[in-house]
């Protein structure tokens, strides 16, 4: 079984990406045959510093390679080491029908939001993202809750290549961790790197702290009775402590007598030891700049190979070849 994600370094990668997609990303590698890569085509329409996305990129790579991702048994790479998707987004974008497109989420809610930097690189973004997908013909693809329609898109262009065309691309299963599917943010809104409002996995200790003892809570006294399920830390530290801590802070809230500035030192230092191996396989790797790049280069000619046969399959049928 063939299974392919990635992720795009736009940023600081965040316990929301962790919790949703990084921690099954790394879990599956068991599973099957794992192809994950860095978006940085992706980040292209966010990020328009070409130093600085060089750096995401290095970084995302060595969290990645932290946080468990094993490369003998993954194929791991840069999203632009194979430059045929760029080929494979026009030959979709004849066909992708406009109204498709219009639909999506992500560019409805940008739209709706006013974002100033609407271009034709947003709008096209699931079609490179289906590009991603069936170029090398995946069974299942790992993604966060706000992925799954970009994942139905790329079912949908497959399926109109193929009744054009012919039999070429087979559709791929989403999958999604629901009680993870969405992480709340800080603000309470889904964590998001654009959204100023996240919990960084590897942050330093001090931004940690700030990060975490910035999250939104109500007004409730210590002595108040409080709901859990409505409490953004504790949801948050449900995913990071032990079940009996979990469960004993659960009954403290629920009786009153314990107070949000509490709950906030125990997260963070259930962040800090649930994370404790990656931090310093994280210090480690970052000594060897070399080692990740060459992983990298490895894993984009495994898979440009891929995306090459592809091609020559793709040209074929509509007529270039
Ligand atoms: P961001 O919104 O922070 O820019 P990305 O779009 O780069 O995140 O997402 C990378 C992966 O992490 C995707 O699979 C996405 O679905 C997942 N993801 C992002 N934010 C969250 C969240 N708050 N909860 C669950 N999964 C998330
Ligand atoms: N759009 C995804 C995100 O923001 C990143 C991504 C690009 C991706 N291509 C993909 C995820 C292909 C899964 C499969 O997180």
């Amino acid at each position: 079984m063939r299974i392919l994600s990635g992720m795009q370094p736009s940023g600081k990668a965040h316990i929301g990406n962790y919790l949703g997609a990084m921690r099954q990303h790394i879990s599956m590698q068991n599973e099957g045959d794992c192809f994950y890569f860095l978006a940085n085509y992706h980040a292209l329409t966010t990020v328009r510093d070409g130093t600085r996305l060089k750096e995401l990129s290095f970084e995302l790579a060595v969290d990645y390679l932290a946080l468990g991702l094993n490369p003998n048994k993954t194929t791991f790479f840069l999203q632009s080491d194979v430059p045929e998707l760029t080929e494979l987004t026009w030959i979709f974008d004849t066909i992708s029908p406009l109204g498709l497109l219009e639909r999506a989420h992500a560019w409805k809610d940008a739209k709706a939001k006013g974002k100033k930097d609407m271009t034709v690189g947003l709008f096209n973004y699931p079609v490179l993202m289906a590009c991603d997908i069936l170029m090398y013909g995946p069974d299942k693809v790992p993604v966060g809750q706000d992925q799954k329609q970009h994942v139905e898109i790329t079912n949908d262009i497959a399926g109109h290549f193929n009744h054009i065309y012919g039999e070429t691309f087979k559709p791929v299963e989403v999958v999604i961790v629901e009680d993870v599917a969405v992480v709340q943010g800080t603000d309470g809104q889904k964590m998001s790197k654009s959204y100023g409002n996240t919990i960084d996995i590897f942050a330093d200790e001090s931004t940690l702290k700030k990060q975490v003892m910035g999250i939104k809570t109500d007004s409730l006294g210590i002595d108040d009775q409080k709901n859990p399920k409505e409490c953004i830390p504790f949801q948050l530290l449900s995913h990071f402590a032990s079940p009996d801590e979990v469960k004993s802070v659960e009954e403290k809230l629920i009786k009153g007598g314990f107070g949000y500035g509490e709950l906030k030192k125990q997260l963070l230092s259930s962040l800090l030891s649930y994370f404790a191996e990656a931090r310093e396989r994280r210090i480690e790797l970052l000594k060897k700049p070399d080692f990740i790049t060459d992983i990298l280069k490895e894993g984009g000619k495994k898979a440009r190979k891929i995306a090459q046969e592809k091609m020559e399959e793709v040209r074929k049928k509509v007529g270039l070849n």
